[in-house]
């Protein structure tokens, strides 16, 4: 078996135009457009890449957007104080901290500062809570990128067998959590893997749907994929690599050749969730901007 590639691209792309079309509404009807604004602390190459596709992908909709770096010596306080301001600021509809923050730095504080109806990564913990009863108001956008890609791809989800490698808090558990809901692209049995997790591979075959988001190469490997299961890539690594321009590349975290012949289909890295995790989240602020006109 060949496995069909998932075009991460062409999903976001589709997404771009559903979220320009209501751009435009909101604007027609509020006048301005919606606000993103991300907060970006220190120089950690591939933040500062992430924080790059975001107002790019931000500008292809005509969301505003506007990115605030401040050097990683920055205090706790400084920082709360800047959420805050944007708390105050009505055009300011999101608000992304880039995370990992630097180590000193408290990132549970910082999340709880951000006003929960700006939380466009749903990380707060009133939204996650929300997720968690089933009422989901902002859930992080690279779990509903995967979740869209799956229903583009017209996957079975009703009763899948999921399983989810990896137990994050930006998209194990919140993952796990949406695939586990009632309703369409869900109502999947869920298992999540994790460290603790005494035999990995005997979990991984009995899926029909593997995702992965371990952040870690070589997690997956052929013999731990059942045939034709539908295999998502969270994975994204830099691997040293002289014959590149910068000097590496990017990878997932599963074998993706091997695992391509195994596999009924397979998402790529990069091109996979990368580029839907990004369209999702506009999908998040455009609900945010129709939320703060709604009340
Ligand atoms: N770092 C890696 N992914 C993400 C994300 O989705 N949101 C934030 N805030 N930081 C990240």
């Amino acid at each position: 078996m060949t496995a069909r590639i998932i075009n991460g691209r062409e999903v976001a792309s589709k997404v771009h135009q559903e979220v320009a079309a209501g751009v435009e509404e909101y604007r027609k009807l509020n006048g301005g457009v919606p606000g993103l604004t991300a907060v970006l602390i220190g120089d950690d190459p591939a933040s500062h890449s992430y924080v790059r596709g975001k107002e790019r992908a931000c500008e292809k909709v005509g969301i505003n957007t506007d990115t605030i770096r401040r050097d990683a010596s920055i205090t706790q306080e400084e920082l709360i104080g800047i959420v805050e301001d944007l708390n105050n600021d009505p055009k300011v509809h999101g608000i992304l901290v880039q995370l990992p923050l630097p180590e000193h730095l408290d990132e549970a504080g910082v999340i709880h500062a951000i006003d929960p109806m700006k939380d466009v990564d749903g990380l707060h913990p009133e939204n996650a809570g929300l997720l968690v009863l089933g009422k989901p108001r902002f859930a992080p956008a690279t779990p509903l990128g995967v979740q869209r890609m799956l229903i583009e791809e017209n996957v079975e989800m009703k009763g899948a067998r999921v399983v989810i490698v990896g137990r994050s808090k930006l998209v194990g558990m919140p993952l796990a959590l949406l695939l586990l809901q009632k309703g369409p692209g869900a109502n999947s049995t869920v298992t999540v893997c994790h460290t603790g997790t005494k035999d990995i591979a005997a979990e991984t075959r009995r899926a029909d749907v593997l995702i992965v988001a371990a952040g870690m190469p070589g997690t997956i490997t052929a013999d731990m994929v059942n045939a034709g299961a539908v295999v998502i890539d969270v994975g994204i690594s830099r691997v040293d690599d002289p014959t590149r321009k910068h000097g590496y590349r990017l990878t997932g975290d599963v074998e993706f050749d091997r695992v391509s012949e195994v596999a009924s289909a397979i998402s790529p890295v990069p091109g996979g969730v990368g580029p839907v995790t990004i369209a999702m989240l506009l999908v998040n602020v455009l609900h945010a901007a129709n939320l703060a006109t709604s009340h």
